[in-house]
């Protein structure tokens, strides 16, 4: 293996040659196919070459030794595009660097790229081929890598070394400082109000925050953007009002909606009793903005109690006024409501097995 310094961006022609430092050229002893060869670039270093640009291709051409068979470059035709394979963007028309009468496709399905090094004609110019033909793989590592701009910023290959591009926010030689806090935005369901002494979010900036009725501030009520451009806290958050959770009542159901928490501001409750039984209290209940329930909790409440007597008059006896059941013990048996006394049982149990006697025949 070879291992020379490269330039990508020359300054008028001045060539840097100084060993092991910038961008660096590697090439295989063996032949391979051409995925072979990439991923023998990939593998050990960069990738296969991406030539930026006539000087490159000079360089390439002059430290690169001739072989009976040529190089492989990072050029591949993807959907009928000539593709740079590292950045799959197309080759444009300004860098192509065909040797002469080439593309030609002779093969057809020359798909892939070569460079011919050293060759007595059309030296250093590119030729297509058929990807499966075996080759040398000619690689570079670049100085950049994912972490080398602290993940702030572009990094791109330079004299001898590279340069950041930083994100915006950022600054320094590898985007290592923040330059402004991050923006804040308002909380769901609250307000938040800031001062901005000189830049918007940047030094001394500082943000109130508050929350609508039914909120509650979960967090601090003032954010200050220090000199090292973080937030003195983390952004607060509104969250809704708890009320008490709710069961369903003895002999009862409830189907609440919760539009924001369980059991929270706005949330509503509705209530039912079971067949049989009787809401005593309001059917809805609404949690309020300040936590606490609208009304109280309603309860199921059995109906009147019937009890069978068979005492002096032999038959039923019930106390309940005006009901179906007091007018079936009237029509069934003869017993006047009046008669009727309340001591246990259920009403509907009375009234089915009331209903299976047969009215009295002498009635009317
Ligand atoms: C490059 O990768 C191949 C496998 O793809 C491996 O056999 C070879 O040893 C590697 N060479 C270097 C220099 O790391
Ligand atoms: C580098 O970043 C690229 C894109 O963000 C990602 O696909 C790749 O896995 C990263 N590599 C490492 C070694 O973290
Ligand atoms: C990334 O590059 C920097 C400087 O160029 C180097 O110090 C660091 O070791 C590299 N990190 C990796 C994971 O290659
Ligand atoms: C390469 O560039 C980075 C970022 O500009 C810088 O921090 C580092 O010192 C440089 N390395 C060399 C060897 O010049
Ligand atoms: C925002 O805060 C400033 C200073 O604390 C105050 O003067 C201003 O009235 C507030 N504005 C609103 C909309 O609350
Ligand atoms: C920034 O705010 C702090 C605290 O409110 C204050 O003491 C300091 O003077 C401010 N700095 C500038 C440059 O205004
Ligand atoms: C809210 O209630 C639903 C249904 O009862 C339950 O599945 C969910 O875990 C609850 N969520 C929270 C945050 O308690
Ligand atoms: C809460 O409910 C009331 C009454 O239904 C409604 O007017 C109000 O807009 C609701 N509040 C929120 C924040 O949705």
């Amino acid at each position: 293996f070879v291992c020379y310094s490269y330039t990508v961006f020359l300054l008028s022609g001045l060539a840097l040659l100084g060993c092991c430092e910038g961008w660096k050229y590697f090439y295989s002893e063996d032949t391979m196919d051409y995925d072979h060869a990439r991923k023998w670039c990939t593998e050990n270093y960069t990738d296969l070459v991406a030539i930026q640009n006539q000087e490159e291709i000079e360089y390439l051409n002059k430290v690169i030794p001739r072989m009976k068979v040529y190089y492989w470059i990072g050029l591949r035709k993807i959907d009928g595009i000539w593709t740079w394979v590292g950045t799959k963007k197309p080759l444009v028309k300004e860098a192509e660097n065909w040797a002469s009468r080439e593309p030609n496709n002779q093969k057809l399905g020359e798909d892939c790229v070569e460079i011919y090094i050293k060759r007595n004609t059309d030296q250093g110019k590119w030729n297509d081929e058929l990807c499966t033909i075996k080759k040398h793989a000619l690689c570079y590592q670049a100085d950049c890598n994912n972490s080398s701009c602290s993940g702030n910023g572009v990094c791109e290959e330079k004299i001898n070394n590279y340069t950041c591009r930083c994100h915006e926010g950022f600054f320094g030689p590898i985007c290592q400082y923040k330059s402004a806090c991050s923006i804040l935005h308002t909380p769901a369901n609250g307000r938040m109000n800031c001062t901005h002494p000189f830049r918007n979010f940047n030094y001394n900036s500082s943000c109130e925050f508050d929350c609508n009725k039914g909120f509650i501030r979960k967090g601090v009520g003032t954010l200050r953007c220090t000199e090292f451009r973080e937030w003195s806290a983390l952004q607060p958050v509104c969250q809704a009002s708890e009320c008490n959770i709710l069961h369903a009542p003895a002999y009862g159901s409830m189907n609440c909606f919760h539009p924001f928490k369980n059991f929270s501001y706005n949330s509503s409750c509705d209530f039912d009793c079971n067949k049989g039984f009787i809401r005593k209290g309001v059917g809805t209940l609404r949690c309020t903005e300040s936590g606490k329930w609208s009304d109280l909790l309603p309860k199921c409440q059995g109906r009147t109690n019937f009890y069978f007597f068979t005492g002096k008059t032999d038959h039923v006896k019930v106390i309940l006024v005006t009901d179906y059941v007091s007018w079936l013990a009237w029509e069934r048996l003869g017993i006047l409501p009046e008669e009727l006394e309340e001591v246990a049982g259920e009403r509907e149990v009375w009234a089915s097995l009331l209903k299976l006697l047969p009215p009295r025949p002498d009635l009317g």
